[in-house]
């Protein structure tokens, strides 16, 4: 039998103290599912002459364990959202997808295997090997080779136009759902702006969950005006904030950082927005924007 090299997620499974001290690692390193698809990478490696596994990129990414609470806390978002409601049909857009992390964490702390849930996860990167979707994740998940546009609403246009496909009955319970980890810059603002698309759109807002994280927004000329205002004010910004949205230290968030994401929370007129923070995702990155609209609510 051929001696295998193992892959990040044996480390993670194996250490037991290391998952225990975050549940969204200690929930994804349950889950059985992964677990025997581990097992089956495993037997596969230890044969003589084996091909790669596809599963082998996605279970043995450097950052694993960041990446994981990155994915969990939008899937437990998720879950949280469904329990609310008995919904007929779910339809998931994964926005700027990368390995689909968030995707496959979703399928399954949702059930997704057991529900009418479709789930298009949506990146620019053609070469993004998704062969691993199938067949177990292939019934919900669907690769789509998406880019983009920072001058046009291609986004808003695409899920809209999915939506109308795939909603045969107006008498259906449907949970619309978007969620955008760790987007740079204009990905940032085509999320706000395709969410604010679907606020305004009476049928496409009825039941609708959108999680963004915004990541790093370099030299973004249209929030010019809060560096302004706030970009020598620490303090006033860290009170505004304490004020409009979360009362927990700010301390350990970059100016830049704070001052991008109160920029795209002053983007939305549409809809109810808040920011939350999630202190179990391991990076200085941990604020999102939510909006959560349910018909019986809304
Ligand atoms: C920071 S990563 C986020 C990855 C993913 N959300 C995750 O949590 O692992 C950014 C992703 O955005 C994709 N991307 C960059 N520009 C894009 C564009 N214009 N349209 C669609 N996807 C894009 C990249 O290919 C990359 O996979």
């Amino acid at each position: 039998m051929k001696k295998r090299r193992p892959v990040v997620y044996d480390f993670l499974c194996e250490n037991t103290e290391l998952r225990k001290c975050n549940c969204y690692v200690e929930e994804f390193c349950s889950m059985s599912p992964l677990q025997q698809l581990r097992n089956d990478l495993a037997s596969h490696e230890q044969q003589p002459s084996s091909s790669p596994h596809p599963w082998r990129s996605f279970f043995n990414k450097s950052e694993l364990k960041k990446e994981v609470t990155e994915a969990m806390s939008i899937a437990t978002r998720v879950r949280n959202f469904l329990s609310q409601h008995p919904f007929d049909q779910i339809i998931c857009f994964d926005i700027c997808c990368g390995k689909g992390y968030s995707s496959i964490c979703t399928v399954e702390c949702c059930g997704g295997r057991d529900k009418d849930m479709q789930l298009f996860m949506l990146d620019c990167n053609k070469h993004l090997k998704m062969d691993y979707l199938h067949p177990l994740y292939s019934p919900q998940c669907h690769f789509v080779p998406f880019t983009i546009q920072k001058e046009t609403n291609n986004l808003y246009t695409f899920v809209q136009q999915q939506c109308v496909s795939l909603i045969k009955d107006s008498s259906k319970q449907v949970a619309i759902i978007l969620f955008g980890n760790h987007l740079c810059n204009f990905l940032s603002e085509q999320f706000v702006d395709c969410v604010q698309r679907l606020c305004a759109a009476p049928q496409e807002k009825k039941n609708l969950l959108a999680l963004l994280s915004p990541c790093c927004s370099y030299e973004n000329p249209n929030n010019t005006m809060y560096y302004q205002q706030f970009g020598q004010n620490r303090p006033l910004l860290e009170q505004v904030f304490a004020k409009e949205f979360i009362s927990t230290s700010l301390e350990q968030y970059d100016t830049h950082y704070l001052i991008w994401v109160y920029y795209l929370k002053q983007l939305c007129k549409q809809g109810v927005v808040r920011i939350e923070q999630d202190s179990l995702v391991l990076s200085n990155k941990n604020l999102y924007l939510i909006w959560e609209h349910l018909q019986s609510t809304a």
